[in-house]
């Protein structure tokens, strides 16, 4: 059976799936996207996505290209169609088509936007939380609004490429000495202390959906939380660490740079938070 992609109000085979070549996605990196998870046919915090959403496209004066109700109607319907039940959905807007110049285009245009739906197996990423995950740093090389989900990513793909290359899953970026997320996941640890760091919101990180919401677990377990900026010697001797992202939910991770965090496992903390974000996640669906 073909995988179905959407595009522009489509429904289209997905090796039939083309924008046109002038798209300002394509030419400028000028979009912003989503990526939600999808369990037994429910998304997972879908609310939080959403709303991200219209805040990366306000940011960028792009037009809403689908309401947020026609929005959760064709992800239903391209998860029906491609016959997934667990699912990664990826959404692009960008805006629109017009000849290349830097400036917006005069003539209003219409936004651009695609979807692709693609299986994800939660057994799979149980597994790998179970054993833990590899992290190398990089510098963080990023422009100055990190917090819009936008689609202009080479950093972030030059980074992960760099983990890559070193056996490890995810790159941690560090300005001035401290992590400020991951190429594509948020960052945090576990001090000796028993408190939870992770970099505060603001322009230097993406607000994470799955960040948001651990931190509402957090809460109702009452685990101390600091919202600051945690340097890298931090993370060296920290307790535990692990990274949050809708395609990861809580993934504990076990090396930073080859260095051992804690005694080298998954630590307690992060597998009680995995299992707690679990859980709100199916009862909130
Ligand atoms: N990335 N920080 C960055 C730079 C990200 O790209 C992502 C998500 C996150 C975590 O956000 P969330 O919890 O809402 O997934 C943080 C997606 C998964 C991606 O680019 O594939």
């Amino acid at each position: 059976m073909p995988s179905f992609a959407y595009v522009n109000r489509q429904y289209v085979p997905l090796r039939e799936a083309f924008v046109h070549i002038e798209d300002r996605g394509y030419q400028f990196a000028d979009g912003v996207y989503e990526v939600c998870l999808v369990v037994s046919g429910r998304l997972w915090d879908i609310d939080g996505h959403l709303a991200r959403w219209a805040r990366s496209l306000a940011a960028l004066s792009i037009d809403a290209p689908i309401s947020d109700r026609a929005l959760r109607i064709v992800i239903a319907k391209l998860l029906a169609r491609n016959r997934l039940k667990d699912a990664l959905v990826y959404m692009q807007a960008t805006r629109g088509v017009a000849r290349r110049n830097h400036p917006f285009p005069l003539q209003a245009v219409l936004p651009s936007i695609v979807m692709t739906a693609r299986h994800f197996d939660l057994a799979k990423s149980d597994s790998m939380a179970q054993m833990g995950v590899q992290v190398i740093t990089a510098p963080d090389i990023r422009w100055g609004r990190a917090d819009i989900k936008s689609i202009s990513l080479l950093p972030n793909v030059l980074a992960k490429e760099a983990a890559r290359r070193d056996g490890a899953v995810e790159a941690w970026l560090v300005r001035d000495g401290c992590v400020t997320e991951g190429a594509a996941s948020n960052a945090w640890i576990v001090a000796k202390s028993g408190a939870l760091i992770t970099h505060p919101l603001g322009n230097e990180i993406l607000g994470g959906i799955t960040r948001q919401t651990l931190l509402a677990c957090v809460r109702d377990l009452q685990i101390r939380v600091e919202e600051r900026p945690f340097s890298v010697e931090e993370a060296f001797g920290a307790q535990e660490a692990f990274l949050t992202s809708a395609t990861n939910l809580v993934m504990p991770v076990v090396q930073i740079d080859r260095r051992a965090v804690g005694d080298g496992r998954p630590g307690e903390v992060s597998r009680r938070l995995r299992e707690a974000y679990k859980e709100r996640c199916v009862s909130e669906a």
